[in-house]
Parts: structure tokens; C-alpha cells; sequence
């Protein structure tokens, strides 16, 4: 094999065939490759000449990169096929956020609807490499998703642990409509996690949470497609919503290994986004990382709603290869960067909104200058979380005050009601 696991904190080596997530030390694992060969038979115009493929696995926005990825054989990998997701542009946006050169990556635009689909590719076609017959993890709704059609897709049985009544309705209608077995937790998804790491380990069953090495193998794509989007041009920033800490983790590798490769010579800064309400990673990073730190979590955008994350090293690390920063933001500002971005036409879940408000909040302080070329990560589909996008617009938000509120009218079945309404539309 031309990868193995490698213990971030001990450097413990394990065989990739093995159905562990963490190091016996409990520390965080990292797929390896081989650098040095892959210096040899990786380019910017191997990527390229796999573009607008029809077939998997190239067809596929994170197989176009398997080498860099997971190795594995072709007929080993199950796709939906995910990624390809476009990188928008929006005036108005750009001018409301204060970034002339604001790019949107959404990968709401997944075929789950989120990004975890370039994680949960290659966790589920590693879980069927591996013959387990059994795949579970814990989520505040996308993961639980996206393990679902993956699974579904590939035959294996699907355990979800959700906390109970957290998480947004488009996200539990996937888990149940693939057919995943969802228990709902009595408690956050802190405790739905523990639990979920105690069941796989005595269980047997394949935990596909981002603690999961080959998730963040996947999650890398995000970062290879938008750069190939670019033409291979390095943004000066790159801004998301973080949460667990998976996508914090698979950027910075992701990041690293392509300068290791020579194929960018540069990296950009990321700016990693949380919720003021969970906040645990932000208050870390104001302490210097002195400490980890650990949070009850309440945020509007349950997506994020998480106060111990559990990728926090592999994180760190991301943050200290990039030169990258933590901020945070009110609920306010997520629902009010949400109207924006929905308003713009381009929509997305509140979660996705937090990079957004980042990016804008970053740039009134002077901390993204406004020429500077930035890349939003939009994380999830609008259509996860009607119920905060009609609450939004119906002022039913406890504490936010809807500036761009855009309710629904009841009207008589007339013309001169409809005449009405649109002259108080006017005004
Ligand atoms: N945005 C969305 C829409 C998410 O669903 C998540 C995480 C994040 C951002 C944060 O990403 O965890 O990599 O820092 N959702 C997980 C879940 C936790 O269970 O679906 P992260």
C-alpha cells in the first residue's frame, strides 16, 4: 500500500486495513502517502485532463484526485458521484461583505445537499474495503444524511445518533427516507458523539464521523476543485464555518501536501467561523492554544451547534501551517448574512451563512483588506433548514430582528387584493 495511519500525537503506525479511527493512545489519525512519489506522477495537468468526465471516477469532483485522495481500485468506490460544485459570484454580495473579489464555493450543492458528501465517498467505500457490514455516527443532520444515502447505496446497514429535536427538519427526512437507523439522543450532539464512539468501539460497527481519517481525505477535494476552479491560483483567504472541525482539518492537509508537491507555491490564509454560542475553538485560539476548550453550545445555526470538537489538534495544526485565525459571530449576523446570500439568489443553510458574516466581520475590521481575493465556503443546501428560513421571515426568531424579512401575504382571491398587495410591495 502506498498509504498507511499515522498518530498525530505519538506517530504510531497502523496498516490501512484496519478498522480503527483513533491511535491506541487515543490520539487523532492521518492518512499518509507517499510524498515523495507522488511528486513523480501527480501534476496540475493530470487534473485537468480529467475534466468534464462522464464516468466515474473521474465524473466524480473528489475521485479526479484519487491519487491524492485514496488509491484504491476503481470498482471499489461508491459515488453518487458528488463534487463539481460551482464557485459564484455576486455584486451585490461583494458589496454588502466589503470584498471586491468575493468568491461563494457551494457545496450545499452536493448531491446530499452538503459537503460531507466528499467525506462520506470515500469513509463509505473505505468501510466496504475494510468488509464492515455496519457504519454509524453522530450529527447535528448533514452527516447523518449524507452516511445514509452512502450507505444505502452501498448496502450497509446505517446507525445515526442525533440530539433530540436539534436538528433541522431537511436533515432528519434524509436520514429517515434512506432508511438509517436514527436514534435521537436525550442530550446534545457532545453526548451523541461519546455515545457514538463507545457503540463503534464495542459494537464493531465503522464510525464515519470526521474523526474518521478517510472522511477528511475526502473533504480535501473542496480545496483541490476550487483551486483547479481557479485555474490553480491561490486565494489569499479561505473562510468557512467551523464546527466539529473536519473541514478545518481536511483544508490545512489538504493545503499542505499540494505545496509539499510543488503544485501551489504559496498557501492562502484560512479563517475558520464559529457561532458566538459555540464558540469553543474561537476561545482557544484567543488563548493562543494554550488550552482546549470546551462549551455548552446554543446557536440558531444547529449545524455548528457543537462545544467539544473533537478534530480540535488536527485543527490547530491546520491553523499554524496556514497562518490562519479563528473568529466568531452573533446569531444575528448569521440570519442576516443567510437573507443576503438567499436574497442574492444563491441560498444556503444558516450554518454556511456563519462564513459569510465572517468574511464581512474580517473585513470591517481590516483584517481581509478589501482587495484582498477571498473564497466563502458555502457548507449546506437552503432547503436543509426551511423551519429557521421561514421563522426568519416571519420574525419568529427569538432575539433576531428580521432587517430583510420577506413574509408571506393572505389576500382575498381578487385583483383588487393582489392590486393592493402589490402597491404595498412598491411602497
Ligand atoms: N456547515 C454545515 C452545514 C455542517 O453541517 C457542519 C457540520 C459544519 C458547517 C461544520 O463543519 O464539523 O467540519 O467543522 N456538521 C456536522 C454534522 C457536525 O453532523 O452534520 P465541521
Amino acid at each position: 500500500m502506498d498509504y498507511r495511519l499515522q498518530c498525530m500525537a505519538c506517530s504510531a503506525h497502523y496498516p490501512p486495513n484496519d478498522l480503527r479511527t483513533v491511535c491506541d493512545c487515543g490520539g487523532l489519525l492521518d492518512v499518509t502517502h507517499d510524498l515523495a512519489a507522488l511528486r513523480e506522477s501527480v501534476s496540475h495537468e493530470l487534473f485537468d485532463s480529467r475534466r468534464g468526465e462522464w464516468a466515474l471516477p473521474y465524473s466524480s469532483g473528489v475521485w479526479r484526485y484519487r491519487e491524492l485522495i485514496l488509491p484504491v481500485d476503481e470498482a471499489a468506490i461508491v459515488s453518487r458521484p458528488e463534487g463539481n460544485t460551482p464557485l459564484y459570484r455576486s455584486q451585490r454580495l461583494s458589496g454588502w461583505v466589503g470584498i471586491d473579489d468575493l468568491a461563494l464555493k457551494h457545496e450545499g450543492e452536493n448531491p446530499s445537499g452538503s459537503f460531507k458528501d466528499r467525506g462520506m465517498t470515500v469513509g463509505v467505500t473505505q468501510a466496504v474495503l475494510l468488509g464492515a457490514r455496519a457504519v454509524a455516527c453522530a450529527s447535528t443532520g448533514n452527516t447523518s444524511a449524507s452516511m445514509a444515502t452512502y450507505a444505502a447505496l452501498a448496502g450497509l446497514q446505517a446507525l445515526v445518533f442525533i440530539p433530540e429535536g436539534m436538528i433541522a427538519y431537511g436533515k432528519l427526512a434524509q436520514a429517515l427516507a434512506y432508511g438509517a437507523q436514527t436514534l435521537q439522543v436525550q442530550g446534545d450532539f457532545d453526548a451523541a458523539m461519546q455515545l457514538v464512539r463507545q457503540v463503534c468501539d464495542e459494537l464493531g460497527i465503522y464510525l464515519l464521523n470526521s474523526l474518521n481519517p478517510f472522511r477528511v481525505e475526502g473533504q480535501k477535494a473542496i480545496i483541490f476543485e476550487t483551486l483547479q476552479q481557479r485555474s490553480w491560483e491561490v486565494p489569499d483567504w479561505i473562510v468557512f464555518p467551523a464546527g466539529n472541525l473536519g473541514n478545518t482539518a481536511a483544508f490545512g492537509k489538504a493545503l499542505h501536501e499540494l505545496q509539499e508537491l510543488g503544485l501551489i507555491s504559496r498557501l492562502p490564509r484560512l479563517a475558520a467561523v464559529q457561532a458566538h454560542g459555540a464558540n469553543p475553538f474561537y476561545r482557544s485560539f484567543v488563548g493562543g492554544f494554550q488550552q482546549r476548550e470546551r462549551v455548552t453550545a446554543r446557536t440558531v445555526a444547529t449545524a455548528i451547534r457543537i462545544g467539544n470538537p473533537v478534530s480540535y489538534e488536527r485543527a490547530v495544526r491546520s491553523l499554524r501551517w496556514t497562518n490562519g485565525l479563528v473568529t466568531e459571530v452573533s446569531d444575528g449576523e448569521i440570519m442576516e448574512a443567510k437573507a443576503q446570500v438567499d436574497g442574492a439568489g444563491i441560498g444556503c443553510e444558516p450554518a454556511s451563512a456563519a462564513a459569510v458574516a465572517g468574511a464581512r466581520r474580517l473585513a470591517a475590521k481590516g483584517v481581509i483588506r478589501r482587495g484582498d481575493s477571498v473564497v466563502a465556503i458555502l457548507t449546506g443546501h437552503l432547503l436543509k433548514d426551511p423551519g429557521a428560513t421561514v421563522d426568519y421571515h416571519l420574525g419568529r426568531l427569538e432575539g433576531i430582528e428580521p432587517a430583510h424579512a420577506n413574509p408571506p401575504q393572505v389576500i382575498e382571491p381578487t385583483l383588487k387584493a393582489v392590486r393592493e398587495a402589490l402597491q404595498g410591495r412598491a411602497r
